[in-house]
């Protein structure tokens, strides 16, 4: 056993080769621009963060339906694609390693936030009831439309080609995000899915969903650079289930059977971008009974409860969200006992350079 902190002890992670357990966790900060491009000042933030184990970016959509906010990424469209080249190139001159996070809204998201004509998806018309910030203010989520079943593999076929983008573009692996109350967890949990086909009643047909993207994207860019997040007992953007223990049991062995390089999951004490009272679960040895394969966690972690959760063998990779937003070199302020400088939420989500590149930079 090494002598030295395990989180700055290296990892191989299916294709790539970690030099320390410090994940960049994914995070929506809205720098894109027009048309979902990302901007140069997204490349300098990321590059900025390459000392992490493995950067995984802000989720990312693949389709005009698949967005859901303001100034998110796409990776789509000619310019999308070469212009996260930039950021990958950025990442690695660094010497980092960077996983792109692939992502469709479902039924969370605003017409006015997407190309005029395209749609609020789901697995069935029930709203959210979550409030979405719009250039015309804050405005309630639309009742979606449910997807047909041909709709359905097209969004199958979507997230795979969304991961051989991402691979062109030359990220070193993608995350497909199935937390949060997005589409793949819509799918999962009872309350915003009531199909009556295949895809919808127990946890076996809930998981169908998840499992069918997860396949198409082994597929595509091959299980060594897949990794799958999902926020087990997570009720962010308006989702639960009754018997969260069996859903999330049955969709994680479902998962392990098909073999991604990694599973990420959520506590549930972090709801979103926001710490929350939440039950007595613990979801990471939750997650490690079910699944035997290499395991990131996230959520609420410090230096000494990343340190404790890898010692306990509850987890091989720690996911930092907030820390890494005011701390560019998290590693070398881990590594050293630093004290963390704390991130300013007025800027979380705003545009340009504030609170974004300008947290003070790695000597
Ligand atoms: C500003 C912000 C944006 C986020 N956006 C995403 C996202 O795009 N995809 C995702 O899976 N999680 C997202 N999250 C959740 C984080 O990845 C992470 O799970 C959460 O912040 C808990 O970790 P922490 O306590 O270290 O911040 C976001 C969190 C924050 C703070």
């Amino acid at each position: 056993m090494s002598e030295g902190p395990l989180l700055l002890s290296p990892l191989r992670l299916g294709a790539m080769q970690l030099p320390n357990r410090v994940v960049m966790a994914p995070m929506t900060r809205a720098r894109a621009g027009a048309d979902g491009v990302p901007t140069e000042i997204m490349a300098t933030y990321y590059a900025q963060r390459a000392s992490a184990g493995l950067i995984v970016t802000e989720a990312t959509h693949f389709c005009a339906e698949g967005q859901g906010y303001m100034r998110t990424p796409g990776i789509y469209t000619p310019a999308q694609i070469a212009a996260w080249r930039k950021v990958t190139d950025a990442v690695h001159a660094k010497g980092g390693r960077i996983a792109h996070q692939v992502w469709h809204v479902g039924r969370v998201s605003h017409p006015l936030n997407r190309e005029p004509g395209s749609r609020s998806v789901g697995p069935s018309a029930i709203p959210s009831g979550v409030n979405i910030f719009t250039p015309d203010g804050i405005l309630p989520a639309p009742v979606p439309d449910a997807l047909t079943q041909q709709e359905i593999a097209a969004v199958v076929r979507g997230f795979a080609q969304a991961a051989r983008n991402a691979i062109d573009s030359g990220f070193d692996g993608v995350e497909i995000h199935g937390g949060n109350g997005y589409l793949i967890d819509q799918f999962l949990q009872g309350s915003a899915n009531r199909r009556t086909d295949g895809y919808g009643g127990d946890a076996r047909n809930r998981s169908r969903f998840l499992w069918e993207v997860c396949e198409a994207v082994l597929q595509a860019v091959g299980a060594d650079r897949t990794g799958v997040r999902l926020s087990p007992f997570g009720v962010f953007n308006g989702v639960n289930d009754q018997d969260p223990a069996t859903l999330f049991g049955t969709a994680i062995e479902g998962l392990a059977r098909l073999g991604p390089a990694y599973l990420h999951v959520i506590n549930p004490e972090v709801s979103g971008d926001r710490t929350v009272q939440a039950g007595a679960i613990d979801v990471p040895r939750f997650s490690r009974q079910h699944f035997p394969g290499t395991l990131m966690v996230a959520g609420g972690y410090d230096r000494v409860s990343a340190e404790q959760a890898l010692r306990q063998g509850v987890a091989d990779l720690i996911g930092f969200g907030r820390p890494y937003i005011a701390n560019p070199d998290l590693v070398a302020r881990l590594r050293g006992g630093l004290q963390l400088a704390k991130a300013a939420r007025a800027t979380f989500y705003t545009d340009g350079a504030e609170g974004y590149t300008d947290y003070p930079a790695p000597a």
